[in-house]
């Protein structure tokens, strides 16, 4: 994988589970193992055993070693790292929603949010709470029904991946002030890609990113964050 290179997947939690229960433990460090044993509920456990294989899968399949060989680190700096002996460092973006999990793999920060539609939201409260007012006027401007979920859903994950690849997080104070609007594949630093169902799966890298073929639902759509007007 070259420096300008991204690896995306996302697949189903049952099948990157069944790979990764069949590769044992012992890949998983200690701070993995005592995180995952902190987590109480099951679905969640499963999400973070499989998001961390992935990214191990990710790493292998761009760098070469075993997906166990890999390690992934998050004690300095709430990103993933993956480090390998003798091979380059790479950053990783896990996200899960439902029965699905993605990673991403790259050497420079990025970010990576899945969102599959679950249960009904208050799209509407929830975009004037933590998308940009220029984002959240979009989603309001819609009626009811698929179509303004898959909005929402298409600001709320370009804005998650926004806040995954600085390591912030997303915080609805700061989330406001930031608004993605529409870029030339040129300028973009985003991407997007609807899914089944008002789903969305959101990147946020950099400019001239080239994402490696994996993700095969649809064309994305190219976008640039600015500050909120
Ligand atoms: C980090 C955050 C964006 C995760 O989003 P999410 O939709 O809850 O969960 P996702 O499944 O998409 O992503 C989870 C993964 O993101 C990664 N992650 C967690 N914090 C992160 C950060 N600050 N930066 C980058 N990646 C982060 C982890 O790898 C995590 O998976 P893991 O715990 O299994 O390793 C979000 O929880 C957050 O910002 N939290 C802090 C602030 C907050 O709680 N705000 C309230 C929201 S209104």
């Amino acid at each position: 994988m070259q420096i300008n290179q991204a690896l995306v997947r996302f697949g189903s939690l049952d099948d990157v589970e069944r790979d990764a229960l069949a590769a044992g433990e012992s890949w998983l460090t200690r701070h993995e193992r005592d995180r995952m044993r902190a987590i109480s509920a099951p679905q969640r456990r499963r999400q973070f055993l499989a998001g961390h294989w992935l990214a191990r899968a990710l790493a292998a399949q761009a760098c070469g070693g075993e997906p166990g060989q890999w390690r992934l680190d998050t004690l300095d700096d709430p990103r993933p790292r993956l480090m390998c002996s003798g091979r380059p460092d790479l950053w990783a973006s896990l996200s899960h929603s439902g029965p699905d999990v993605a990673a991403a793999v790259a050497h420079q920060p990025l970010g990576l949010d899945l969102e599959l539609s679950g249960r009904e939201r208050d799209v509407v409260g929830l975009s004037r709470f933590a998308l940009a007012p220029e984002e959240a006027a979009q989603v309001a401007a819609l009626a009811p029904g698929p179509e303004q979920r898959a909005r929402f859903h298409l600001f709320w994950t370009l804005k998650e991946a926004h806040g995954k690849r600085s390591g912030e997080g997303i915080r609805p104070s700061t989330a406001r002030r930031v608004a993605a609007r529409p870029s030339l594949p040129a300028p973009a630093e985003a991407w997007h890609w609807p899914l089944p169902g008002s789903g969305s799966l959101a990147l946020a890298g950099w400019p001239g990113l080239e994402v490696l073929p994996g993700v095969p639902t649809s064309t994305a759509s190219a976008w640039r964050f600015h500050p909120a007007a």
